[in-house]
């Protein structure tokens, strides 16, 4: 069924595709481990992939970070400024904003703007969540500080700004590149504007590396993928039955990479790149990094980068934080 577009997407950015070879063709070319950036595994049919990885038994992710906005909504809703206005940093499918946006329209009309560089994640999140009353939503197809630049110019006299990172996408940047991203979300904010950002917690190894090698291969699909959307709009030749997809945990950085092991000696072109370049046997493209905190560490992270948290929750279950902070 085909979806119309209903949401208003003001000044959409045009599509990077030189963007994209170039990503392509630097981590390609690295002399030692070949890698491509994880922002590309989301496409459509990678986004879609995501979701049913969000289902699965193995991965308790999102499942973890909706019981908890589900439970404490209310308490977060309670610790901030009056009249808030929300911005979420990626908009996901909506269903975790959900709770926090009813809770918030208790007592106020809500303006949300969720911005995701995808506009089919723009779309999905809309069909969930237009039919709430007393909320209005706007979808910025932006990059997330870009996007944050151009909502916070829309805030009113006297509204304070809530930004949600709900998903612990900051996991996926390395730690150095995670603080930049708060000092680069706080130079958007004023002083009491909040964030609320959600953080994958260290578990045991075995449970980490099968939330990302689930026994049913979505993730080993989600990852080849992007393999698959070279060949599609890029002209690759990817063959992707000689890749394998590989989840290893690090232990000295904390975190879950995803490979894509080349089980051949191979050389792939990649025709609008004008690009070849040959894999040897066991040899492996990095496609993402997935850190894991300690909740203690979360916080510190918020005092070297210009807030201070007013309230964590923490699932029991599935061990993930929720933090909220406030922009010093
Ligand atoms: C979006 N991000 C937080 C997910 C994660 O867990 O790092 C992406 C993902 N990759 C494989 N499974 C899920």
């Amino acid at each position: 069924m085909a979806i119309a577009p209903r949401m208003p997407l003001p000044n959409v950015a045009p599509k990077s595709l030189e963007q994209f070879v170039s990503d392509l063709t630097i981590g390609l070319s690295n002399p030692g481990q070949k890698e491509l950036p994880s922002k590309y595994l989301y496409d459509e049919i990678g986004s879609a992939l995501f979701d049913v990885i969000c289902l699965l038994p193995e991965y308790g992710l999102s499942r973890a970070g909706m019981r908890l906005l589900r439970r404490y909504s209310g308490d977060i809703v309670e610790r901030l400024p009056e009249r808030v206005m929300v911005a979420e940093l990626g908009s996901g499918s909506g269903q975790k904003t959900r709770w926090v946006l009813e809770a918030l329209a208790r007592r106020q009309r809500v303006s949300y703007y969720p911005i995701d560089i995808s506009r089919s994640a723009l779309y999905r999140c809309e069909m969930e969540l237009s039919h709430m009353e007393l909320v209005s939503i706007v979808g910025f197809e932006r990059a997330y500080i870009e996007g944050l630049r151009e909502v916070a110019a829309r805030r009113r006299e006297g509204e304070a700004m809530l930004v949600l990172f709900l998903g612990s996408t900051i996991g996926n940047f390395d730690r150095p590149a995670g603080d930049q991203f708060l000092r680069d979300v706080r130079s958007v904010l004023r002083a009491g504007d909040a964030l609320l950002l959600a953080t994958d917690l260290e578990k045991p190894v075995s449970e980490l590396l099968a939330a990302y090698d689930d026994a049913a291969g979505v993730t080993a699909a989600f990852n080849k993928n992007l393999l698959a959307r070279i060949n599609r709009e890029l002209g690759g030749d990817f063959d992707l039955a000689h890749f394998e997809h590989v989840a290893r945990w690090d232990e000295s950085e904390r975190r879950v990479e995803m490979h894509l092991r080349s089980t051949t000696w191979q050389c792939i072109t990649i025709r609008e790149a004008g690009y070849r370049f040959c894999l040897r046997e066991g040899e492996t493209i990095w496609t993402e990094s997935s850190h894991k905190y300690d909740p203690q560490e979360v916080t510190g992270m918020g005092d070297r980068t210009g807030y201070r948290c007013h309230g964590q929750w923490l699932d029991t279950e599935w061990p993930l934080a929720q933090s909220l902070f406030f922009a010093a």
